[in-house]
C-alpha cells in the first residue's frame, strides 16, 4: 500500500483504502462502506454512546495491547491507521453465538429498544479485556458515555454483576434460587422467595420472581478473544 493509503483492521479483517473520504468519521464509514451496521448513530455528538467500539493499540514500549471504547461518531476514520477495530459484529451474534456480555444483557432484560446495546456491550467488552475482573465500580466509570433511556440501567448493571468482584458465590442453600454471582443474593432469596397463596386451589407454594437466573449466562473466558492482528505490531 502507498504511503496515502488507510489501512487498518476491522474484527480482524485487514481494510485498505487508498482513496478515503477525509470528512468519513468512523461510524460512518463502518455503516456505509463496510455495512456493518449494528453500530448504531444516535446524536452524532459523543452524548449517547450509541456508537461506540473498541479501539486497540498495540504499545512498543511496554509491548502490550491496549483497549480503547471510543465514540465512532466523533473518530474520523483516517485517525484509525494502524490500529484494530472491534464492532459488535466482531465479538458474537445469533448466527456465530453470542459472546458473554451480549448473552448476560439479553438475558438479564437489559435490551428492550436495543438501540443502546451495541455501545452497551462495547464499552463491557472493552472494559473486560482491559480487566477481566473489574468492580462495579469499574462499570459506572466505563458507562459514563452510555445512555439508555428505556431499561433504567439496573437490568444492564446486575446482569453483568456476575462479572465483577463485587459477584458473591451464592447463597449456599441447596435450594438457593440460583442468582450465583450477585452481591445481595442472600437477601434477595430472603426478600424474594416468598410464600404465594396459589388462588386456585388455596394451596400455599414457594415462587422466585427474581430478574433472572444466573445459572444460564454463559461463562466468560478470557482466553477466547480475538487476537491483535500480528501484522499491526510490527509496522
Ligand atoms: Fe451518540 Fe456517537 S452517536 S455518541
Ligand atoms: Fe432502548 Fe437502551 S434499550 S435505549
Amino acid at each position: 500500500a502507498s504511503s496515502g493509503t488507510l489501512v487498518f483492521f476491522v474484527n480482524g479483517k485487514k481494510v485498505e483504502d487508498a482513496n478515503v473520504d477525509p470528512e468519513y468519521t468512523l461510524l460512518t464509514y463502518l455503516r456505509n462502506k463496510l455495512r456493518l451496521c449494528g453500530t448504531k448513530l444516535g446524536c452524532a455528538e459523543g452524548g449517547c454512546g450509541a456508537c461506540t467500539v473498541m479501539l486497540s493499540q498495540y504499545d512498543r514500549v511496554k509491548d502490550k495491547v491496549k483497549h480503547f471504547s471510543v465514540n465512532a461518531c466523533l473518530a474520523p476514520v483516517a485517525s484509525v491507521h494502524g490500529l484494530a477495530v472491534t464492532t459488535v459484529e466482531g465479538i458474537g451474534s445469533t448466527t456465530t453465538g453470542l459472546h458473554a456480555v451480549q448473552d448476560r444483557i439479553s438475558r438479564a432484560h437489559g435490551s428492550q429498544c436495543g438501540f443502546c446495546t451495541p455501545g452497551i456491550v462495547m464499552s463491557m467488552y472493552t472494559l473486560l479485556r482491559n480487566n477481566p475482573k473489574p468492580s462495579m465500580a469499574d462499570l459506572d466509570e466505563y458507562f459514563t458515555g452510555n445512555l439508555c433511556r428505556c431499561t433504567g440501567y439496573r437490568p444492564i448493571l446486575e446482569g453483568f454483576r456476575g462479572l465483577t468482584t463485587d459477584a458473591a458465590a451464592g447463597c449456599g442453600k441447596t435450594d438457593c434460587c440460583k442468582l450465583r454471582g450477585s452481591q445481595s443474593c442472600n437477601e434477595v432469596v430472603d426478600e424474594k422467595v416468598n410464600d404465594v397463596t396459589n388462588s386456585v386451589n388455596g394451596e400455599t407454594t414457594e415462587a422466585c420472581n427474581l430478574l433472572y437466573d444466573e445459572m444460564q449466562f454463559q461463562p466468560y473466558d478470557p482466553s477466547q478473544e480475538i487476537i491483535f492482528p500480528p501484522e499491526l505490531k510490527i509496522r
